[in-house]
């Protein structure tokens, strides 16, 4: 995306980072959930925001399927429309983050490089990258919103898993393995891994 604006200035704002996560309790970081659809990542989303509700967090969910019903509906499947729903996610989850949140995000983001860009965005430390991963069978006999079966019968171009690539993450800071663990149980890793880095304390 180019940049088209001219003679703007960043202004400081006085709050910093520090000052809001001693009030909360936590720093703001981004949860970055990546997985095929099927996998659980609005499941687990669900369940870990709960909890850390629960446990006196700022927390929110930025989720594929209702961003794309506002902030992206001009956005289809192409690989630079997932680009551009990637890019402008990164930027608003950098902006929760930045406001003291701990913010889940639930998209596909398929392409390693558009994933690597909203990382690129945070502090090291601020961006936690969690592969949420179920072989594609099993998303597949899942198939919640019968997508899947769609996508077989040709009425879905560009479908990820199917006509459409997913790159898994090289090195996550997490990895779900939603066949496996209960969603009890997944939600449990990710606050434990928010303990052990002292993003909660
Ligand atoms: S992403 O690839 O750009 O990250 P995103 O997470 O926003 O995708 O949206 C994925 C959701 O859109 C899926 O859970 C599914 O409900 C729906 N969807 C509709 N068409 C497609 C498609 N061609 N490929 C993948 N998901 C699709």
């Amino acid at each position: 995306m180019k940049k088209k604006s001219t003679n703007i200035t960043w202004h400081e704002t006085r709050l910093t980072a520090n000052e809001r996560a001693k009030r909360n309790g936590h720093r703001g970081v981004v949860i970055w959930l990546t997985g095929l659809s099927g996998s659980g990542k609005s499941t687990i989303a669900v369940e870990t925001q709960v909890k850390l509700f629960e446990m006196g967090c700022q927390v929110y969910i930025l989720d594929g399927d209702n961003i794309r019903h506002g902030l992206n509906k001009d956005l289809g499947f192409s690989p630079e429309d997932r680009e551009e729903n990637i890019r402008r996610i990164g930027e608003v989850a950098k902006l929760f983050a930045d406001a003291g949140m701990i913010v889940l995000t639930s998209f596909i983001s398929p392409y390693r490089k558009d994933r690597d860009r909203a990382r690129n965005l945070l502090d090291p430390g601020d961006f936690i990258e969690v592969y949420v991963n179920a072989p594609l069978e099993v998303c597949e006999d899942r198939d919640p919103k019968g997508l899947y079966k769609k996508a077989r019968a040709g009425e879905i171009p560009e479908f990820t898993g199917i006509s459409a690539p997913y790159e898994p993450p090289l090195k996550p800071e997490l990895e779900i393995r939603t066949d496996e663990l209960s969603v009890e149980e997944s939600a449990e890793k990710i606050i434990g891994y928010l303990r052990e880095k002292s993003v909660l304390f």
